[in-house]
């Protein structure tokens, strides 16, 4: 193949190589897909056609959506540890592309959670890139496995919305290597991407989109990725150094850039040389593209048999945060009185251009009613009449058709009818919501990062009236970063963290409720007790109202990495989720050999229900030469469905060179002892051994 591409980039004028390497500024062929490129019909080569994104494949259309599934946040797919199921959606992912004529899939996003405000930590997977890397793999496998290519996003470090368009993101080579940049080496190595997409942002002073080192160096170079960089849209500032940077193509593009390409290489400025070699890189996903092999797509995926990979992907990222004395599940004859706006205007996903448009969505409340649960409709009716008479207000209108704005006043109920509520049902049910997107980043105030006076003062009488007639109350979290928990949860008895899963939402709501799902979803991010706690203290940069500069400061110690090492307790750790049923955790062997360590041991469902388990495996390193993270997770393993008693045996194989730390230019694995912990959460282990390595490994990066 790669002599053909040869051949035909030696047939291309200097004019259509430009035009190659410049996307086609809008997309024609499938309209309203986020891009397309040039096509040169002289010599066969197709234009192909690029849509978002990570939660469904967006398609505005001419002005008339696409209706294409809308699949659960990226963070709920990291929530469900399980690749299978994720792999599951990427493959559905990828049909609805195929059938709809895209060529590469505008996902996974696989930025790291540095900080719970960053506004599209729904669109990407966890706090840990080896989580993240794992998850990205089976999801880019999905997506491929139907010919259609992904494209891994945003390379890298773009942990922040806030002037992502100029902020330069200052990180230590050890920080990029070990946390930033590791999730797309996993991923680029297990799953062979197709594309990857460069940042907005800068990395130490350079665009991503220009850098160099990054682009070239790290990612072609170090880990060998031979598809497609395209920019972020309209990413960086000077097309001629994107080219020399080794970033293939500009994206959406425009005749600018085309001329001035045009122009450096006949003033010498840049050679044709490199030009040909981002040609042919991405001539060479082209010939692998559906459009080249004249793929005829029907435009009529199988939206029916996706709705369910939706629903059982959602189903298994549900994160059951607190339980309380077996509050949940409810019986299903359970009198429930639901509150929060929230159960009628549920959050499907977050915002931005990974917005979807799917057939429906199934709300909270209409989830309840349609599988039967016994719901006040007096109070019900009450909220839908509510939510209209508010929706109506010049205030909250909302100014785009079917995009979401923040939920109104939450406590609009007299203190005696919620006192009514409570006497004639035997639970309260309180949605809570927070809206995030591309673009915008939350604040740590009240309605941000904590709950809004009025959403506190509703839970507040909720819990009094219910809690007096000894009843109890459960909160929905139907978020896509993690919240404030810590001051409220004590009024509460049971909190079910489901996320924005997509457009079952209300049917996975419902039967997680009553136990026709045993929640197994598990924390890929940590929630912390207080913003005060987080350790990216630097977040958006400087200075604060306008900021052009973020130092990473916390260098590797993000997420759990810091919470673990500095004794810092968070509100939920890393890896939690509780079940309705309990899990025996034995028999903890490691077997060491030449390049990888294999951990065994037994995990036993000794409760009432069936469940599934997330068996976490955490290395802790000897006191070397390198300062290192108290403990890091190095690989995990979700159970099958097991029935009471039954057990499943499990082995967790993590290569040695998973264990090295990065320092002086290498990756260096410490000869010491190490010890295996295995657990349920990073703060609840069960198990632990130890080995030891009698000599230093090191290796190239
Ligand atoms: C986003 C990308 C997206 C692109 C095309 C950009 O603004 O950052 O994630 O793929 O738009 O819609």
């Amino acid at each position: 193949m790669s002599a053909s591409v040869k051949e035909l980039v030696s047939k291309m004028t200097l004019e259509e190589k430009a035009m190659l390497v410049v996307g086609a500024g809008k997309a024609r062929r499938v309209p309203g897909a986020a891009g397309e490129t040039r096509g040169i019909e002289r010599l066969g080569i197709p234009s192909i056609v690029t849509a978002d994104g990570p939660q469904g494949v967006r398609i505005e259309g001419d002005g008339k959506p696409y209706p294409a599934t809308a699949f659960p946040s990226a963070i709920v797919l990291a929530s469900t540890w399980n690749p299978e199921v994720v792999e599951k959606v990427g493959k559905a992912m990828g049909e609805e592309a195929k059938e709809y004529g895209v060529d590469i899939l505008l996902a996974p996003g696989m930025n790291i959670h540095r900080n719970p405000l960053c506004g599209r930590i729904f669109e990407y997977y966890s706090e840990d890139p080896i989580l993240t890397g794992e998850i990205a793999s089976a999801f880019v496998k999905g997506v491929q496995s139907q010919g259609v290519g992904a494209c891994l996003k945003h390379f890298a470090a773009n942990n922040q919305e806030t002037n992502r368009r100029l902020v330069d993101t200052i990180v230590s080579e050890r920080a990029l290597r070990e946390i930033y940049l590791r999730g797309f080496e996993i991923a680029v190595k297990k799953a062979k991407p197709w594309a990857v997409m460069s940042a907005y942002n800068k990395l130490n002073g350079k665009y991503c989109s220009e850098n160099e080192w990054l682009l070239t160096k790290v990612l072609r170079e170090g880990w060998g990725f031979d598809g497609l960089v395209m920019t972020d849209w309209g990413a960086g500032e000077n097309p001629v150094e994107q080219m020399k940077a080794g970033n293939d193509l500009l994206m959406p593009g425009n005749d600018d850039q085309v001329k001035a390409i045009i122009e450096a290489v006949k003033k010498g400025e840049l050679s044709e040389e490199v030009l040909d070699r981002n040609v042919e890189n991405i001539l060479k996903v082209i010939v692998k593209t559906l459009a080249f092999k004249g793929y005829k797509y029907s435009n009529k995926p199988d939206l029916e048999a996706h709705a369910k990979v939706a629903y059982e992907a959602a189903a298994e990222g549900i994160v059951l945060l607190k339980n309380k004395d077996s509050t949940l599940p409810l019986g299903k004859e359970t009198k429930i009185a639901v509150f929060g706006t929230g159960q009628i205007e549920t959050l499907r996903g977050g915002l931005g251009s990974g917005w979807t448009h799917p057939k429906y969505t199934v709300s909270i409340l209409e989830g309840f009613k349609e599988k039967g649960l016994k719901v006040d409709s007096e109070l019900a009716e009450k909220y839908e009449k509510y939510v209209e008479e508010m929706r109506s207000r010049e205030e909250y209108k909302p100014k785009r058709p079917g995009v979401p704005l923040p939920p109104p006043p939450q406590d609009f109920l007299s203190e005696e009818e919620v006192e009514k509520y409570a006497e004639r049902n035997d639970v309260a049910v309180v949605v809570v919501s927070r809206l995030s997107g591309e673009g915008w980043d939350l604040k740590p105030v009240k309605g941000g990062f904590y709950l809004s006076d009025d959403e506190k003062s509703l839970l507040e009488k909720v819990s009094k009236a219910f809690h007096k007639y000894g009843k109890k109350i459960v909160v929905i979290l139907n978020i896509g970063l993690p919240i404030e928990v810590a001051s409220w949860r004590d009024l509460v008895d049971a909190i079910l963290l489901i996320w924005q899963p997509g457009q079952e939402v209300g049917r996975v709501a419902a039967d997680a409720l009553i136990g026709l799902i045993n929640p197994s979803g598990k924390l890929p991010t940590t929630f912390p007790r207080d913003y005060e706690d987080v350790p990216s203290w630097s977040f958006p940069g400087e200075p604060p109202d306008n900021p052009v500069k973020v130092v990473y400061y916390e260098d590797i110690y993000v997420g759990y990495r810091y919470y673990d090492t500095f004794g810092v307790e968070p509100a939920y750790p890393f890896g939690h989720g509780l079940s309705y049923t309990e899990f025996e955790y034995s028999d903890l062997r490691v077997e060491v050999s030449a390049d990888s360590i294999k951990v065994k041991f037994k995990v036993k469902n000794v409760g009432k229900y069936p469940g599934k388990e997330v068996a976490q495996v955490y290395v802790s390193p000897p006191r070397g030469e390198i300062p290192k993270p108290l403990q890091e997770l190095k690989g995990f393993h979700k159970t099958r469905l097991l029935q009471p008693g039954e057990a499943e045996e499990i082995e967790v194989e993590i290569p040695l060179r998973l264990l090295a730390s990065y320092s002086c230019g290498k990756w260096l694995v410490e000869a010491g002892k190490y010890e295996v912990r295995v657990g349920a959460s990073s703060r609840d282990i069960r198990l632990r051994t130890e080995f030891t390595l009698e000599k230093s490994l090191s290796y190239e990066p």
